[in-house]
């Protein structure tokens, strides 16, 4: 295994940013993993299947294509829900984590962003980040995305989303949204972008120099 960097934590916390730029500063490829589940949701719905049906969610996983990550749909605040609702069922995630070990495995090193990178997809990382905001700073920060791509959606709708997924993420049985313990927490509530990567870049380059 190359140098992977895990990065977790919950929904419009920063995490996505912070990924995208470390892969961009070490040179690594980045798989934003909750698009997988944002596009198994995307082609239940589109199916015109039900996000409760457990056998659905495992077909549409089955058959995703890793050309689907890039369409728009799986962008959407729509998408965003989908994929929380089918992250729950085990074989949903044991199909995806294939494609994601494949991807954790690459030379020299890769970043992956998501809930259980740290935890489960690739426990022996070396560098583990826990990316956390208040619900409220990662409401705005997600309206003002949603919004700026187009969406027609309230801040009090989009924060009563972030408080249910952060709710259904952490319950779940299998492989629940939680920082592993040997992650480094990073709660970027009060921070710019600027600041959050960097801290990120200064906790990873410790993490460089020990391994
Ligand atoms: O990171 P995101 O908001 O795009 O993720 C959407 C949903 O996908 C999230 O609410 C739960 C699920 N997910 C997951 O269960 N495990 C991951 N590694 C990534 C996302």
């Amino acid at each position: 295994m190359g140098f992977v960097i895990a990065v977790d934590g919950p929904a419009a916390s920063g995490k996505g940013t912070i990924a995208v730029k470390l892969g961009a500063l070490y040179g690594f490829p980045v798989l934003d993993t909750g698009l997988l589940y944002r596009a198994v949701g995307v082609k239940v719905l589109e199916s015109g299947g039900d996000l409760g049906d457990e056998a659905a969610a495992v077909a549409a996983a089955k058959a995703l294509d890793p050309q689907e990550l890039e369409r728009p749909e799986v962008r959407t605040r729509a998408a965003g829900e989908a994929a929380s609702r089918v992250a729950i069922y085990t074989p949903v995630r044991q199909v995806l984590r294939d494609f994601q070990l494949a991807f954790a495995a690459q030379e020299p090193g890769a970043v992956l962003d998501g809930r259980d990178i740290g935890t489960v997809i690739a426990p022996r990382a070396p560098a583990k980040l826990y990316v956390t905001a208040s619900p409220e700073v990662r409401a705005e920060r997600r309206w003002k995305q949603l919004t700026g791509q187009g969406e027609t959606v309230a801040y009090e709708d989009i924060l009563a989303d972030i408080r249910i997924r952060d709710e259904r993420d952490g319950a779940r049985a299998e492989s629940p949204m939680r920082p592993a313990d040997d992650a480094v927490l990073l709660d970027t509530t009060e921070m710019s972008i600027d600041a959050a990567f960097d801290a990120a870049r200064r906790i990873v380059e410790a993490a460089r120099s020990r391994w």
